[in-house]
């Protein structure tokens, strides 16, 4: 056979998820990544991001210049060709018999950050430009594309249209007040007029930020197209150090005309239920690796603290159980008279009805008493946003969180206001002057219908399947405070 084969002048690079298949066995192939490891001046280890395994390419050292193999080194990119053959070692199904060898890039092992050996996440989020080239966040981010993926085949095949909400708005979709502010001015020495700042000389005439969620605009498109949904990056300047929050993250928000509450419930569960079906059925090779490292980082810790389900149990067990749905008074009740309430170990006292729930009290309803996703819904009308409905009790709004294990809130949502009057009154209450936002006001005076959506955090999703304890942890490149390096 070796004598059939020859090399042509420019062999096309095979992927090394490709060539590891088992289909190649007995082809002549060529292919290009970075070395993981050396060992015994004789097998190479190379990965190139197509998977997570590495494939082992073996050089006879005595056919090969000295000077070559010596930069051969952990970081170095090189392109390998030869034939590939079933490994008799350990570890792998197949190897590569290199006959030519070429060293792309140089890595000088004195100084390339990644060592091969086990480094901190801390350590690699400092590294961020170059820990994609490590198992870990190679694994996390072709799940996050898969992930993504997902998100648009399932709203696709539902029937809703992508809608690209602005990035830049003029508008506070939250009513929180946690806005970047976007301007051309002169920070120096902006225009001044009675001695105030004049927004109507800046870039867009008037004071803009960037946007805090898509929502406003794509409710102005489902009630024209009906199922509409947004993924975009959207941006908070809340000041939280938390493995939960991030200043710039993604949001997937979909709405839908004609669809009250418990529509969007229903919604909501299957779509996060087929996301992560998908991740499971096309990211086993990844999601296994994760798995091991969470298990791995969870031996240090006291039994106690341990997951119980592993990590793909635990996807497999969201996925095929129903949610419990929840009222937040049912909520309260609960939690009230919950143990840690009574021996005062939340850092918040539950106490009254209209408290605001806490990562605390919402992890403690999922993770130990429910132990399993929760949809919690009717909140008081204080603690929610001006455009969610009013119930009938004129007390609640037909809000609904949807809580993870190990993350807490990974979904808000609800039914919206439709009603003109009510929703004038709603916006007074909470200071938003009409005619900032007349165009949505529009959309109730001219056809208004029942309408529902909520927004999925991203980054959160990915936490959860990926089984990584911090959202800096699944996006490239993560943005928060004092925090903006890359
Ligand atoms: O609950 P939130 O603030 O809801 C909205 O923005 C609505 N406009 C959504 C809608 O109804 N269309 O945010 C939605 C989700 C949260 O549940 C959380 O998963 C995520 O966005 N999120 C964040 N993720 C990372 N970092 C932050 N700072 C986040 N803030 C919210
Ligand atoms: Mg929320």
């Amino acid at each position: 056979m070796l004598n059939s084969c020859y090399f042509e002048p420019h062999m096309r690079r095979t992927e090394i998820a490709k060539a590891i298949g088992g289909e190649k066995i007995g082809d002549k192939l060529k292919i290009m990544g970075w070395v993981r490891t050396f060992r015994s001046n004789r097998f190479i280890s190379v990965n190139d991001g197509s998977t997570i395994k590495n494939i082992q390419a073996v050089v006879d050292f005595e056919n090969f210049d000295a000077e070559l193999l010596k930069r051969i080194t952990t970081g170095a990119s090189v392109s390998v060709e030869g034939l590939l053959v079933e490994s008799l070692g350990k570890g792998q199904a197949v190897e590569l018999q290199v006959e030519k060898l070429e060293v792309l890039g140089d890595s000088d092992p004195d100084k390339f950050p990644l060592q091969p050996k086990r480094h901190s996440l801390e350590f690699l989020r400092e590294n961020a430009h170059l820990r994609a080239r490590t198992n870990t966040f190679s694994a996390v981010f072709r799940i996050r594309h898969a992930v993504a993926y997902a998100i648009h085949k399932y709203f696709n095949d539902e029937g809703f249209y992508y809608i690209h909400a602005p990035i830049i708005t003029g508008s506070d979709a939250e009513g929180a007040g946690e806005m970047f502010a976007v301007t051309n001015f002169d920070l120096e020495n902006p225009p001044k007029k009675d001695g105030e700042i004049d927004y109507s000389q800046d870039f867009f005439g008037k004071k803009t930020n960037l946007t805090v969620s898509g929502q406003l605009e794509a409710e102005l498109a489902a009630l024209a197209l009906s199922k509409v949904y947004t993924f975009g990056p959207t941006f908070r300047a809340e000041n939280s150090n938390t493995s939960r929050h991030l200043a710039e993250f993604w949001m997937i928000e979909p709405e839908v005309a004609f669809a009250d509450i418990l529509d969007n419930m229903d919604l909501a569960e299957g779509f996060l239920k087929y996301v992560i079906k998908h991740v499971l059925k096309h990211c086993k090779d990844d999601l296994e690796f994760l798995e091991q490292r969470k298990q791995q980082e969870e031996k240090g810790l006291p039994e106690a603290q341990r997951s119980e389900l592993d990590l793909i149990e635990s996807l497999n067990f969201v996925s095929e159980n129903d949610f419990v749905r929840l009222t937040y008074t049912e909520a309260i009740d609960i939690l009230r008279n919950s143990k840690p309430n009574k021996k005062k170990k939340f850092q918040y006292l539950i106490d009254e009805w209209g408290a605001d729930l806490q990562s605390e009290h919402e992890r403690f309803l999922v993770e130990k008493h429910f132990k399993k996703p929760v949809i919690l819904y009717n909140y008081p009308k204080e603690i929610k946003a001006f455009y969610m409905r009013m119930n009938d009790d004129n007390k609640t709004v037909a809000a609904m969180d949807i809580l993870f294990p190990g993350i807490g809130e990974i979904v808000g949502g609800s039914q919206r206001e439709e009603r003109l009057e009510v929703l004038k009154t709603k916006m007074a209450e909470f200071d938003i002057p009409e005619d900032e936002m007349w165009w949505y006001l529009d959309t109730r005076k001219y056809g208004t219908v029942v309408h529902s959506g909520f927004g999925l955090g991203f980054e959160r999703l990915v936490l959860f399947i990926t089984g990584m304890g911090n959202v800096r942890d699944v996006i490239p490149f993560p943005r928060t405070p004092k925090n903006a390096e890359f």
